[in-house]
């Protein structure tokens, strides 16, 4: 079924010039890029954005990290978006990831990964609301 996911190329993707690489991954998928930005996130709006893993021993480290540099934010739609991109990710540690995925290829440790997606409908809804308005996704 057709659904939306979003995606982040976080700020080491960005400082390490990956941005062409993840998006030309993507491009090569049944999902589309509906938008897209650059946004540098402050420590607030990071912590906001990480909500649900408040608490966890990773959420100052993960948010000083996300916060510490730009990221570029993504929309993705498609059939299956967000298995599909999960996929292309590859696992949240790129030394469980399979072979071929983003986070196997050019991750350098379990934070920083790269890349981020949803991991629901729930949470892709939250995600992209979180920032995007209505007048910056195409095809509305
Ligand atoms: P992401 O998919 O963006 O979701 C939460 C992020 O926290 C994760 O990717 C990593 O960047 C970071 N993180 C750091 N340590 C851990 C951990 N032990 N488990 C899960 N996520 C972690």
């Amino acid at each position: 079924m057709k659904e939306r996911t979003l995606s982040i190329i976080k700020p080491d993707g960005v400082s390490r010039n990956l941005i062409g690489e993840v998006i030309r991954r993507i491009d090569g998928q049944a999902i589309k890029i509906v938008a897209m930005k650059m946004i540098l996130m402050t420590k607030q709006q990071a912590k906001g954005f990480y909500a649900v893993h408040e608490g966890k021993p990773f959420f100052e480290s993960v948010t000083d990290f996300m916060s510490s540099g730009p990221c570029v934010v993504m929309i993705l739609e498609g059939e299956d978006a967000i298995k599909r991109y999960r996929k292309l990710m590859g696992a949240t540690n790129y030394k469980d990831a399979e072979e071929g995925t983003i986070r196997r290829e050019f991750a350098k440790d379990i934070e920083k990964n790269i890349v981020h997606g949803s991991d629901s409908r729930e949470t892709a809804e939250f995600e992209i609301g979180y920032f995007f308005n209505k007048l910056e996704i195409t095809g509305n």
